[in-house]
C-alpha cells in the first residue's frame, strides 16, 4: 500500500463530502462521465442500457437499472475507502471486483481509462485542482485500486 496515513485521512474526509451527494448520484456522475469520455464502454452496459439510449445524465437518472448499478459503483468505492487501512481485506475485495468484470468480459484497458474519469468527477465535486494534495491522494488511491482489480483479472 503506497498511501500515507495523512492521505488516508484526506481520502476519508473528502469521500464524506462527496458522499453527501448520495451514492447513486456519485455513481451516476461517474458513469455519465465514463460513457461520454470513453463511449466504447457503453456496449458493455447492454443489460442496463438499450443500444440506442442517450447518455445524457437525465436519461441515465430515469433508468431504474442504471441508478441501481450506479449506487453499486458508488457503494463499491465507499467499501474501498473503508478498507484502505485493512490491506488484506482490500486486496481480497479488489480481486473480487476483477473477477466480477472478467465475467462481463471488460478489457483491462478500461480500468486505466476509469482513472481520469473518476479523478475529474471527484475534482469537480471537491472544487480542487488535480495538483491539490487531496487529488494527489485520490490519484495514488486509484493506482492501488486499478492494480488490485487488474490482478484479479
Ligand atoms: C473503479 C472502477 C470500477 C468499480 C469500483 C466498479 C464496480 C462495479 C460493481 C460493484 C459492479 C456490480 C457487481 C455485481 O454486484 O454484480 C459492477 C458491475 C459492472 N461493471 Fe464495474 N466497476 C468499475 C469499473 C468498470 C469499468 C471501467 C467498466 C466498463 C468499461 C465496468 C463495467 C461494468 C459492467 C458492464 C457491470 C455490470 C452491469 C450490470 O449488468 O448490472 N466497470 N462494477
Amino acid at each position: 500500500m503506497s498511501l500515507t496515513s495523512e492521505q488516508v485521512v484526506l481520502l476519508r474526509s473528502s469521500w464524506q463530502t462527496i458522499g453527501k451527494l448520495g451514492m447513486s448520484n456519485v455513481g451516476l456522475a461517474v458513469l455519465h462521465r465514463l460513457f461520454n469520455d470513453v463511449p466504447e464502454t457503453l456496449p458493455f452496459f447492454h443489460s442496463v442500457l438499450s443500444p440506442t439510449q442517450q447518455t445524457e445524465i437525465e436519461v441515465l437518472k430515469s433508468n431504474a437499472k442504471v441508478v441501481r448499478h450506479a449506487s453499486r459503483v458508488g457503494l463499491s468505492i465507499d467499501k474501498i475507502i473503508n478498507l484502505l487501512d485493512n490491506g488484506e481485506e482490500l486486496v481480497k475485495y479488489l480481486l473480487f471486483l476483477g473477477k466480477v468484470h472478467v465475467k462481463r468480459s471488460i478489457p483491462r484497458k478500461y480500468f486505466s481509462a476509469m482513472g481520469p474519469v473518476l479523478l475529474s468527477v471527484i475534482s469537480a465535486v471537491l472544487e480542487k485542482d488535480l495538483d491539490a494534495p487531496v487529488m494527489q491522494a485520490w490519484a495514488t488511491a486509484y493506482g492501488v485500486i486499478e492494480k488490485g482489480i487488474i490482478d484479479g483479472m
